[in-house]
């Protein structure tokens, strides 16, 4: 009883802690790698596109406006786009290319991993690869994965209250996804 009792508190710290390990086990691949198939319907379907067009594509950029220089020296940082204070919200924290911004990978989580395996090997291989599980995530956990950074915090001089429903249909990009993949998801692949 005792040994059952203590595989099972084992078990439970293992899956309890296994997100956090992943995060640290996979690489940052940039969003360029991401393109290649989700930019067209003949792949995956035209994410990218949509991700482009929204804010998160230029959080990058407005680091380097007027506007974000005047707030940034009142906190005394001369250029905010070298400074870890502002970067940490408006990049993808550990990306060889902090200039996409708030890319792909901040919310599906480092590449490297299933980078390769997801098209092939299917969802579950994936998730087990690194990528974040949203099919089977609650709603609260969602929101998590934004209000990371839509928050109050003292650098945060933007903030505005942050309202999923509201902040995920402006770039809800899961419409994007191409016919061809749609069919053969039907087919239970
Ligand atoms: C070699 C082509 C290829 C590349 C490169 C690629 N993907 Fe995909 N991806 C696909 C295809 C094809 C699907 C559709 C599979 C399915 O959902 O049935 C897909 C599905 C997905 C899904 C949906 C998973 C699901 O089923 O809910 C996510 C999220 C995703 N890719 C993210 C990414 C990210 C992020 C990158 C870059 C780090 C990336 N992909 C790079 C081909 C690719
Ligand atoms: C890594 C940090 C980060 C994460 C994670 C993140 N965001 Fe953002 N988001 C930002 C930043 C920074 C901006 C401002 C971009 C700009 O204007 O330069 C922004 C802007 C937006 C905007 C535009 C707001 C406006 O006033 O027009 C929407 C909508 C949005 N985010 C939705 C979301 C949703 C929904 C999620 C979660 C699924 C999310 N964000 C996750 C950092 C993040
Ligand atoms: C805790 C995360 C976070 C930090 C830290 C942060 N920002 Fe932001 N920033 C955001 C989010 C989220 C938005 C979008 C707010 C919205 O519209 O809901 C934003 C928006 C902005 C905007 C665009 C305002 C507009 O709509 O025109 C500027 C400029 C900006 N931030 C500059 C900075 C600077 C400079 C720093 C560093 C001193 C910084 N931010 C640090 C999350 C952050
Ligand atoms: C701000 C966070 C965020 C960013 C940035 C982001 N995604 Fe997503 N993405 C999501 C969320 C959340 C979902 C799940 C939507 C749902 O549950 O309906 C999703 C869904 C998807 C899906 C599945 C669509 C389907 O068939 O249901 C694909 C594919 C995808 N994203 C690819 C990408 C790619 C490629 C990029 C970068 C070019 C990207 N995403 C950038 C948050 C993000």
């Amino acid at each position: 009883m005792m040994r059952l009792m203590k595989v099972v508190v084992l078990l439970a710290i293992v899956v309890g802690l296994s997100p956090s390990y992943g995060a640290e086990e996979y690489d940052f691949v940039g969003a360029k790698k991401c393109k290649i198939c989700h930019s067209t319907d003949k792949k995956a379907g035209t994410h990218f596109k949509v991700w482009e067009k929204g804010p998160h594509a230029k959080a990058f950029e407005t680091l380097l406006t007027d506007k974000a220089k005047e707030a940034a020296k009142k906190h005394g940082i001369e250029d905010p786009s070298k400074a870890e204070a502002c970067l940490s919200c408006h990049t993808t924290v550990g990306s060889p290319k902090p200039e996409e911004g708030v890319s792909c990978e901040s919310c599906h989580g480092a590449g490297s991993g299933y980078l390769k395996v997801h098209e092939k090997e299917g969802y579950e291989a994936a998730v087990a690869a690194g990528m974040v599980d949203f099919r089977n995530m609650e709603q609260e956990a969602k929101e998590a994965t934004c209000t990371k950074c839509h928050k109050e915090d003292p650098m945060n001089d933007f903030y505005k209250p942050f309202n999923f429903e509201e902040y995920f249909k402006k770039i809800d990009h899961s419409g994007a996804t191409s016919p061809k993949v749609l069919e053969e998801r039907e087919k239970g692949k």
